[in-house]
């Protein structure tokens, strides 16, 4: 089969070298953008008058016949034309004849596939940050329905404080908050269009990149050339975004398996995305969270891969650099494949608000709140930290919970005791003690609660702006 560079060669190529250079077997990925850049690039040759119009238009309508067809899976790409680029040039010269030849005047495969993954990217950050967007609603919504469950809060895994489960919830809609700033930040250094860097150089034609850019809703020209062909850093960004929403994703799995747990029972996750035992009929797991935990990893490979693969990388394009492609796929699978369930996981999550209740009952996370009670009767903070210290002990002796103890027994540790502890000692009044902004007081909660769906609806609205402007 003759190549489409093949003039200056006079041997076939080995067969096992076609296998291990070609990128069609996953850059197909990217055939639709593919034909949208050339699109641009041939209107701009017609445009600029590099081209005439006839041959434009003839070039345009097979470009559009072979998107058709590769939509209907009705062309066989072939390892012998290497990657997407060159099976779609070599489709369109097979429709319309030599002058399909003239599309690449002006242009190299180095801007040409910068271009695609460009143009691939910004789509899927869009779909990303609606994704993450529906699991931020369903989190606002389990908040809403929970802001008057109470729950240990831990530190060291040990119990800390009593805290609204409510208030936990919303620990993560701030953090997927972050997630999902992070994505529309790096949108506009992933809208930067390369094409019209030819190869590394520029081209010796009268060509318009801000055109191009235009046509193709890019906010912006790359500056330089070689940097235009040699950048990857709007896919390590991505590639670092995505490992943080998987870190975070792992940390809520890790707590939803924990909670799932017999020792835990705080919450139950449906049947639907649970699996049971081949063996054990009476096992109901976490599957689920378990693989985001798990595929967390291959997430963090794929960052390190790309960011290997460009480590000491000379100027301008480099073959290692088509090593960029099935780390950003396989990312990008990973994570649509991880937000897809978490948003429903999370809707149907039934919270066992008792058990909460029950945990807070037994332990002595309201042991801060008496220190403050004797600091508010003037006793210096450290002082009291001790009294309560030696209480607790004391309480653990006796087998009893700080509620349990009379006055009398209080008044043991500390002459400053009086009445009024027993009602500063219970769980809601612990809770609501806490009502400084960003605390887990109900009124700040709910604060919070009314903030975040402020910003689920800007969030909205620039998903619809963002999803006409990356098609
Ligand atoms: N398949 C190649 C890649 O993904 C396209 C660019 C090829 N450029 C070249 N000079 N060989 O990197």
């Amino acid at each position: 089969m003759s190549k489409l560079w093949g003039g200056r060669f006079t041997k076939k190529t080995d067969q096992l070298v076609e296998q291990y250079t070609a990128s069609i077997m996953f850059d197909k990925e990217m055939a639709e953008e593919d034909i949208q850049g050339s699109l641009a690039h041939v209107t701009m040759l017609g445009k600029q008058g590099i081209l005439s119009d006839d041959d434009v238009d003839k070039i345009k309508d097979g470009l559009h016949r072979v998107l058709q067809r590769i939509k209907r899976n009705d062309i066989e790409f072939t390892i012998g034309d290497e990657d997407i680029h060159m099976n779609i040039e070599k489709s369109l010269i097979d429709d319309v004849g030599s002058v399909g030849g003239k599309l690449h005047t002006g242009r190299s495969r180095n801007d040409q596939v910068a271009t695609d993954m460009h143009l691939w990217l910004r789509k899927r950050v869009v779909e990303f940050v609606d994704m993450l967007h529906k699991l931020q609603s369903a989190l606002v919504e389990q908040a809403k329905a929970n802001t008057d469950t109470i729950l240990p809060g831990y530190t060291h895994l040990q119990r800390a404080q009593p805290i609204l489960f409510a208030h936990h919830l919303m620990a993560y809609v701030s953090m997927i908050g972050r997630d999902i700033e992070r994505l529309q930040d790096s949108y506009k250094r992933i809208n930067v269009l390369p094409l019209g860097a030819g190869a590394l150089a520029g081209t010796t034609f009268p060509i318009d990149r801000h055109f191009v850019a235009e046509q193709l809703k890019f906010d912006a020209v790359y500056e330089n050339s070689l940097d235009a062909v040699s950048d990857r850093d709007f896919i390590l960004e991505f590639l670092s975004h995505a490992s943080i929403i998987m870190m975070h994703l792992s940390r809520l799995s890790e707590e939803l398996i924990m909670w799932s747990s017999t020792e835990f029972n705080f919450v139950e996750l449906d049947d639907a995305f649970c699996t049971g035992s081949s063996i054990m009929p009476q096992k109901k797991n976490p599957d689920v969270p378990e693989l985001v935990r798990g595929k967390t990893g291959r997430v963090y490979g794929n960052l390190f891969g790309l960011l290997t693969v460009l480590k000491s990388l000379p100027l301008a394009y480099n073959k290692d650099m088509q090593e960029d492609k099935e780390g950003m796929f396989d990312t990008v699978t990973t994570l649509q494949g991880a937000l897809q369930l978490f948003a429903p996981m999370i809707a149907t999550m039934k919270v066992n608000k008792e058990q909460m209740r029950k945990a807070v009952n037994q332990d002595f996370s309201n042991a801060t709140d008496i220190a403050d009670f004797l600091v508010g009767k003037g006793m210096p903070f450290r002082q009291a930290h001790e009294v309560i210290g030696k209480t607790v002990l004391y309480c653990i002796e006796q087998n009893k919970y700080l509620l349990d103890l009379t006055l009398d027994e209080f008044k043991q540790f500390s002459k400053l005791f009086d009445d009024s502890i027993y009602a500063i000692l219970q769980p809601e009044q612990v809770v609501n003690a806490r009502n400084v902004y960003g605390g887990t007081g109900k009124t700040q909660v709910e604060a919070a609660i009314g903030r975040a769906d402020e910003v689920l609806e800007q969030t909205a609205a620039w998903i619809a702006e963002y999803m006409e402007r990356s098609r």
